[in-house]
């Protein structure tokens, strides 16, 4: 990501003078996918890419925003009823609305903004951009006062209020607190968290972009959100004391099979296998047994494809290819139904897999997946 090109357009776009620069990284997710708003465990980094922004104050009651990557200009006011229609718009509307809900005086701003993190690709780019105005607008109105899990959620808030995405805390949060060199255990229930250090000697972590999209990804994530709400009100009523499907085991599950649909029962099955599979990772990752976090992450792909289907056919062709090549894990990344594989393939399998599956990939479907090689990086920050 580039400073310079950001500021060059603000300076052009606007009246010549400069403001200050934020960014904020997109994240990946080793393991615990749709976990997070069942309370569970996650076990996200922040990449070397993400968002910048460049923000000044204008005096007015409005926000200019530019997206320069979609060469599109929007003016919005900052109550309520102003929400702009572009979809990108939204997202910084909504922080604004977020922030001034927690008593911050946001003013208006001009602003231009760029990012590098693939859209649809699973890697959190509308978190990256709500982590750097929710950042920016602690910092240029709000004194700083709201505390980092509170900007997490700002952008949480955003998505549910302004955006119509039911989801958890796990980008955001991932956005917000990366730190280079560790990947983050958060438990989403208690919000507690601890960094681990993440150099596994003799691997590295690759992503494979199938660059599909899911055009109802939001109404799909939503409705599996539903079904887990489903089985935890089925099992609450012998178990008073469950709140997420964090609290439940497949007895109690299985106690319920003919009260839910097949359907969310298999979305409850998945979940609940899914939160042992985190913790699982973290014990396997303390003795460095690469091969068990490796077996894992197939699970885990078998899971969200069979069980949670959220993957699609080009994903499962991806997965299919990293286990022929001999990779040590694979599956698919973030919310599904589109965008990237995430594996931990040995330095010497490297060029062998990816080559093969460029190659293959395009034999069926006509075209090339995309490669990033994961640099895990830090979170939001002011650059300037
Ligand atoms: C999306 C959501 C996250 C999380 C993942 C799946 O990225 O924004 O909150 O639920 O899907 O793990």
């Amino acid at each position: 990501m580039d400073i310079e090109f950001v500021r060059s357009r603000f300076i052009k776009h606007f009246d010549g003078t400069t403001g200050s620069v934020y960014a904020s990284p997109g994240r990946i997710n080793l393991i615990g996918e749709h976990t997070d708003y069942n309370g569970g465990f996650v076990f996200p980094g922040a990449v070397d890419k993400g968002m910048i922004a460049e923000i000044k104050p204008n005096g007015k009651d409005k926000v200019c925003a530019y997206s320069i990557d979609l060469k599109d200009y929007v003016e919005f006011g900052l109550n309520e009823e102003d929400a702009p229609k572009a979809s990108w718009a939204r997202y910084i509307f909504g922080v604004c609305r977020e922030m001034i809900k927690r008593g911050v005086d946001v003013k208006g701003f001009n602003t231009a903004f760029a990012g590098d993190v693939p859209l649809g690709a699973g890697m959190s780019s509308s978190a990256a951009l709500e982590s750097t105005y929710a950042f920016a607008l602690n910092d240029l109105f709000g004194d700083n006062k709201i505390d980092k899990f509170e900007l997490a959620k700002v952008g949480q808030a955003t998505e549910h209020n302004y955006c119509g995405v039911k989801c958890g805390i796990m980008d955001q949060f991932a956005s917000v607190f990366g730190k280079e060199g560790s990947l983050i255990r958060l438990d989403c229930r208690s919000l507690e968290y601890q960094y681990f250090p993440f150099k596994p000697e003799g691997y590295r972590l690759v992503l494979v972009d199938s660059v599909v999209k899911h055009e109802l990804a939001s109404s799909a994530y939503n409705k599996r959100r539903q079904s887990c709400e489903n089985v935890v009100a089925a099992i609450k009523k012998t178990h008073p004391e469950v709140e997420f499907l964090r609290d439940c085991n497949m007895e109690m599950l299985n106690a319920v099979k003919g009260e839910v649909s097949e359907e969310d029962y298999m979305r409850a099955e998945y979940v609940i296998e899914e939160i042992q599979r985190v913790l699982d990772v973290c014990d396997a990752l303390e003795k460095g047994d690469y091969e068990t976090v490796g077996q894992k992450m197939y699970e885990t792909h078998h899971g969200m494809s069979k069980l949670y289907e959220v993957s699609c056919e080009e994903l499962d062709f991806l997965n299919d290819i990293a286990f022929d090549c001999g990779v040590t894990g694979s599956r698919v990344m973030g919310g599904g139904f589109g965008g990237c594989t995430i594996n931990l393939v040995k330095n010497e399998l490297y060029e062998t897999f990816i080559t093969t599956a460029k190659e293959r990939f395009k034999e069926k479907f006509g075209r090339s997946p995309k490669v990033y090689d994961v640099v895990i990086s830090d979170g939001s920050r002011k650059l300037c």
